[in-house]
């Protein structure tokens, strides 16, 4: 790196609540929060707003095969860059800084040295991550798996959603299937921004969390098949009622965390019943199963109480119980050196600093395996995401963005 260590320049908060703004414009639903799952003309128009920013600050930008755009920004030496970055699609009522942030903080750092005229030693990227949410399509974290090559590309692009749309189609459609073979590109090293999602830091009072890693997650398609039937007529001892199957199996994933206890959790999302009528006993019926545990010994138990239960249930209803695997997760661990040097780095700028895990899935643990990696968290105002009211102040944001800027630094230097 160029120029003097203790003059090290600091981001526009500004600007970047402005590019937020911007961005948050696209798919806005009410109450501040955005719709742009993966793959629709929101995330489409989003995508065209970014990449021109990107362009706009020089960046050469590619975009993959399975969708990710990546903005370069040269070095004094060629080779894999130090990236950072994260994703703009958003789950179907979600808030505006969830995965935003880390691309938007990204281009943040590129302008900042940019303007202060500093070229670092290795290049640095800046990469949106095609589906992180997994809303429309499973897995989640799609463009950054295939990216580091956990996940196979046309395996990716087979995924359909529910109404049996392929992500290969949906990506050509608007106009994101690129020329740039995955797998080109590696990482030094990968950094990424995001708020917490969850009450630690915001509970606490800290400004700043180091992310040690992320837990496990297990998701599983459930569907219940039983008979449909008139609901005034057919006596409660002859039902085969999959909207009941199902209901009880959402008990039962409850039971489950609560046996289990903390950390472990269970969520069921998804509970669809058909023909979803007030007077028929629903013939089909789809769930979906979350199962989280930074211990991945007890993310096994889980699944198999989960496996228990459902037979149990389908043995005492008469009904018929398939499931399917979305996404399965093993819990992964950050880099201790870069868990460090967030932390350091934070100290540094006079920010409080804790280290804690990661709730929820993130692109950079595709990357944990392959470069060194971690996070910086933000807090989430009372804990709330996934959610139009997701909320971090200005100077929190800004403050983490600096914690990027400094992290990226030392990384390429
Ligand atoms: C992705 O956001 C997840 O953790 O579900
Ligand atoms: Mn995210
Ligand atoms: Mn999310």
């Amino acid at each position: 790196m160029t120029g003097a260590a203790s003059n090290l320049p600091a981001v526009s908060g500004t600007r970047l609540l402005d590019r937020l703004e911007r961005l948050a414009r696209v798919g806005a639903i009410d109450g501040g929060g955005c719709r742009r799952l993966a793959l629709t003309d929101e995330d489409r128009a989003g995508r065209d707003l970014v990449t021109g920013w990107m362009r706009d600050l020089g960046l050469a930008v590619t975009v993959d095969a399975i969708g990710n755009v990546v903005g370069v920004r040269p070095g004094l030496e060629d080779g894999p860059p130090v990236m950072t970055g994260s994703h703009i699609d958003t789950v179907a009522t979600g808030g505006r800084y969830d995965g935003c942030l880390g691309v938007l903080a990204g281009l943040e750092v590129v302008q900042t040295l940019n303007e202060a005229g500093i070229t670092t030693r290795k290049p640095l990227a800046v990469g949106v991550f095609t589906n992180e949410e997994g809303a429309r399509f499973a897995p989640d974290m799609m463009g950054s798996a295939v990216h580091q090559g956990s996940l196979a590309l046309d395996e990716a692009l087979d995924a359909r959603d529910r109404d049996g749309v392929r992500v290969g189609d949906a990506l050509a459609r608007i106009g994101y299937a690129g020329p740039e073979p995955v797998g080109a590109q590696r990482a030094a090293a990968f950094v990424e921004l995001h708020i917490e999602q969850g009450p630690v830091l915001d509970r606490e009072g800290i400004a700043i969390g180091a992310v040690t890693g992320v837990q496990g997650i297990s998701w599983t398609e459930v569907v219940v098949e039983g008979v449909s039937n008139h609901a005034g007529t057919t006596p409660m001892d002859l039902r085969r009622d999959a909207a009941y199957a199902a209901a009880a199996l959402a008990v039962e994933v409850r039971a489950i965390a609560t046996r289990l206890g903390p950390p472990q959790v269970g969520t069921v999302g998804v509970i669809v019943p058909e023909p979803n009528l007030i007077n028929v006993v629903a013939r089909r019926a789809t769930l979906t199963v979350d199962l989280r545990n930074t211990d991945d010994a007890v993310l096994q138990r889980a699944e198999a109480l989960l496996a228990d239960a459902i037979d149990r249930l389908a043995a005492a209803e008469g009904v018929g119980i398939t499931t399917r695997r979305l996404a399965r997760f093993a819990p992964v661990p950050f880099d201790p050196a870069v868990v460090e040097l967030v932390e350091r780095t934070a100290r540094g700028l006079g920010l409080t600093v804790r280290r804690l895990p990661s709730g929820a899935g993130h692109d950079a643990q595709m990357f944990a395996p392959n470069a060194p990696t971690g996070m910086i968290f933000v807090p989430s105002r009372d804990g709330i995401s996934h959610n139009v009211a997701e909320h971090t102040d200005p100077a929190q944001l800004e403050a983490g963005a600096n914690v990027l800027l400094r992290v990226l630094l030392d990384l390429a230097a």
